[in-house]
């Protein structure tokens, strides 16, 4: 039986895009699932190189049915991660939405009962966010943006961090418990990095 990898959702968000790519980096056996928003924010905040330097595969959003989605029904995941997550994309989320290639993965996730960790962007009425080219702009998420993060956090299996150590320790703790559950089940772990 094969280790199982985890998936990683970037949305369109410039809001801590650097420091989820920064902890990509440190982590192994993942794939990375880009919506097509991200693809383009990426380029914007020149980040290309800092996605290339995690050594993950890479999958755009490309067609209407999210092809790559098939992933989640053949096993190959333990855990999806959404950092960073934008108001859009929670917002759909919140309201079961399945139209884009990350918003599909979560209800995938969630039908499969694999585990989710969302990072949303909009965490508090007040927030300074990274703008292209190394500026920084006051923000001010609506109380439908806010609404939003609160639905998301009541669904089954699904964790909704508040910052990056609470998105790092969430993932740290779910792979230790993957890591346990592969042990009993005598998969074998793979610690190269892909
Ligand atoms: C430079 C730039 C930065 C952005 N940063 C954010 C952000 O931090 N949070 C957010 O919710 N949307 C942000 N957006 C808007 C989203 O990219 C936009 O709503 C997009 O439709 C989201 O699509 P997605 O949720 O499918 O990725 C940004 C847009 C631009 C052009």
């Amino acid at each position: 039986m094969r280790a199982q990898r985890l998936a990683w959702a970037i949305t369109g968000s410039g809001h801590y895009l650097r420091e989820s790519l920064a902890i990509l980096q440190t982590l192994q056996e993942v794939d990375i699932y880009l919506s097509r928003a991200a693809a383009e924010i990426i380029q914007q905040y020149g980040f290309q190189a800092a996605l290339e330097a995690t050594g993950h595969k890479v999958y755009q959003d490309k067609t209407a049915s999210s092809v790559p989605v098939e992933r989640f029904y053949e096993g190959v995941y333990h855990t999806l991660v959404i950092s960073p997550a934008t108001s859009n994309t929670i917002a759909k989320m919140a309201y079961g939405f399945s139209d884009s290639l990350v918003t599909n993965l979560f209800a995938q996730a969630g039908k499969t009962r694999i585990q989710s960790i969302v990072f949303a962007c909009d965490t508090a009425p007040e927030l300074e966010s990274e703008a292209p080219r190394d500026n920084v702009v006051k923000v001010y998420p609506r109380q439908i943006d806010l609404d939003n993060v609160a639905q998301l956090k009541r669904f089954a299996d699904t964790t909704v961090v508040e910052d990056m150590a609470g998105l790092q320790h969430a993932i740290m703790a779910r792979l230790a418990a993957v890591h346990e559950l592969h042990l009993h089940q005598g998969v074998q772990v793979e610690h190269t990095h892909d």
